[in-house]
């Protein structure tokens, strides 16, 4: 029986050995982390994180050939295929501060994996790392090797939260990168097989190493890039009168551009957009491409443009303060249908108004009041560490209160901020919030999930990102 383990049972980890193990009974797959929190979370049926179809697809193969453990070693010195899916934060100090990935968690996971082996093994890289980073590991294992042969892969993963067990079902294509040595091209095509249980071979593409890595941050950096193109058409719209949908629907028409990806919002978040754009920039200047450096740093600019842009449409509708005043936040997940706060446009928004002296009543279906103020005293790169090691909020934020709904985040308040496009946003009584709140009332919506129409009938002040401005809104500053 061919055996794998997966160090680091996180959003990418969990959800992908769980789907291999659905598709292949024929393979044991283990997951292992060094947070026991975490691996008990997985053993119950409270899983740790909040994924559509995850827990149909945990039930049907845990225990039967899937396990979660906490048991490194063991299960890394057993393993003939070993996923390394752990944190690869930003660094915060010394040689590419800010921008380059530090990889702590991945070269501890790659002396471990030296140290315990007894057989030959392949690693293979499933978190976002950047260039090269397979070749630093490919390094350590084999000055560590005691003639153990190792065949680095890298093979990075394209799930989005949120839709993950539909794109680890049906992906649109899954990269492995490997060696073009015959050992290599061995371990490609094991990894092959593990895949072809239940991806059509045409989806499968093999690479060389280095190809495989840069094409993830490539994907990512593309990705967002086509937000922030149409945040910044957004803006345009604001002050033309155009309605930056219908742009977005015409623009899409062209089958060259395409539909997806087009929806103006608040800004982007995640744990990926942003960290893996830095790592391409920090390439660039590290090969001397500063106009290519400076290309992509533009399209996080713009998102924090955006962002910026967002907070100041609140103040300055609100008579320029507000100070003292409870301002209802709906949604703090970077997007619906996950819990996931990393990079969440929700956290700069909190900060600017609270920076403003706001109260803020934040509700959101998936997100624990502990990790919201976390996120709110967490200093920026600090979040993508291993749970256990990230710095504690023993105070929290007095300003910010946590609403159990809506309606009671809504009650009282002066304005309400929709930051995450939940879908139950679109079907709220609006109503009776209108009622319940202080007039003027305000709707500032960052994901442009309300019918604007609607809501001023009703008697709201609205602002949608990108559309036609409220009358009320107009000759008022945008941009500090
Ligand atoms: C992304 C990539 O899509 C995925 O392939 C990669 O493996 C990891 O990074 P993820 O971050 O989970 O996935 O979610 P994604 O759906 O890409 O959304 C990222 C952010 O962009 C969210 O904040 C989302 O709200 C925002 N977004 C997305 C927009 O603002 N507008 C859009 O049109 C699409
Ligand atoms: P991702 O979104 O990439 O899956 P997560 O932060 O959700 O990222 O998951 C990474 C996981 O890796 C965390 O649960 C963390 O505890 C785990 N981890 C980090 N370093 C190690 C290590 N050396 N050994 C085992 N697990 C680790």
């Amino acid at each position: 029986m061919v055996k794998i383990c997966c160090i680091g049972a996180g959003y990418v980890g969990g959800p992908t050995m769980a789907v291999i193990a659905l598709h292949c009974p024929s393979i044991e797959v283990v997951v292992v982390d060094i947070s026991v929190t975490r691996i008990s979370a997985w053993n119950s049926d409270q899983l740790p994180i909040y994924e559509p179809g995850l827990n149909e697809v945990v039930k049907q193969c845990k225990g039967r050939n899937l396990f979660f453990s906490t048991d490194i070693e063991k299960h890394v010195s057993e393993a003939d295929i070993i996923f390394v899916s752990v944190n690869t934060p930003t660094k915060t100090r010394g040689l590419g501060a800010g921008k380059a990935a530090d990889l702590t968690y991945w070269e501890s996971a790659a002396r471990m994996i030296a140290d315990v082996s007894k057989s030959n093994k392949i690693v293979v890289e499933k978190s976002t790392v950047p260039v090269k980073t397979a070749e630093a590991i490919e390094r350590i294992l084999t000055h560590n090797s005691k003639g153990i042969k190792y065949q680095i892969l890298s093979n990075p993963e394209f799930l989005a939260e949120g839709t993950a067990i539909q794109d680890l079902f049906k992906p649109d294509r899954v990269l492995i990168g490997g060696r073009e040595t015959p050992d290599g091209l061995k371990a490609i095509q094991a990894l092959k097989d593990v895949y072809a249980h239940w991806v059509p071979e045409d989806r499968i593409i093999t690479t060389n190493l280095w190809s495989a890595e840069l094409s993830k941050l490539a994907a990512n950096a593309f990705l967002a890039q086509r937000i922030s193109s149409v945040n910044a058409m957004s803006a345009l719209c604001e002050a033309t009168g155009a309605d930056v949908s219908q742009v977005s629907h015409a623009v899409g028409k062209d089958s060259r551009i395409g539909p997806k990806f087009l929806n103006a919002s608040v800004g982007f978040g995640g744990s990926c957009f942003q960290k893996d754009i830095l790592n391409l920039v920090y390439i660039c200047e590290c090969n001397g491409l500063a106009e290519v450096a400076n290309y992509w740093k533009q399209v996080i600019k713009v998102n924090d443009y955006q962002k910026n842009r967002f907070v100041n449409r609140v103040v300055s509708s609100m008579f320029n303060t507000v100070s003292g005043k409870k301002i209802g936040i709906m949604g703090f997940a970077f997007k619906k249908d996950t819990g996931d706060t990393r990079e969440t446009p929700a956290i700069d928004v909190c900060k600017g108004l609270l920076g403003d002296k706001a109260r803020l009543s934040i509700y959101d279906p998936q997100v624990t009041a502990d990790q919201i103020q976390r996120d709110l005293t967490m200093n920026k790169f600090d979040w993508d560490h291993p749970i256990h090691l990230q710095p504690m909020s023993p105070t929290g934020v007095k300003q910010v209160s946590i609403a159990w709904d809506a309606y009671e985040a809504s009650k009282d308040a002066h304005a309400l901020c929709i930051l995450t496009e939940w879908d139950e946003f679109k079907t709220l009584d609006y109503r009776r919030i209108f009622d319940n709140m202080q007039k003027p009332a305000f709707v500032f919506d960052g994901r442009n999930v309300v019918n604007v129409e609607m809501l001023r009938d009703i008697g709201f002040i609205v602002y949608s990102i990108g559309k036609p401005l409220d009358p009320w809104l107009k000759n008022m500053p945008a941009v500090a």
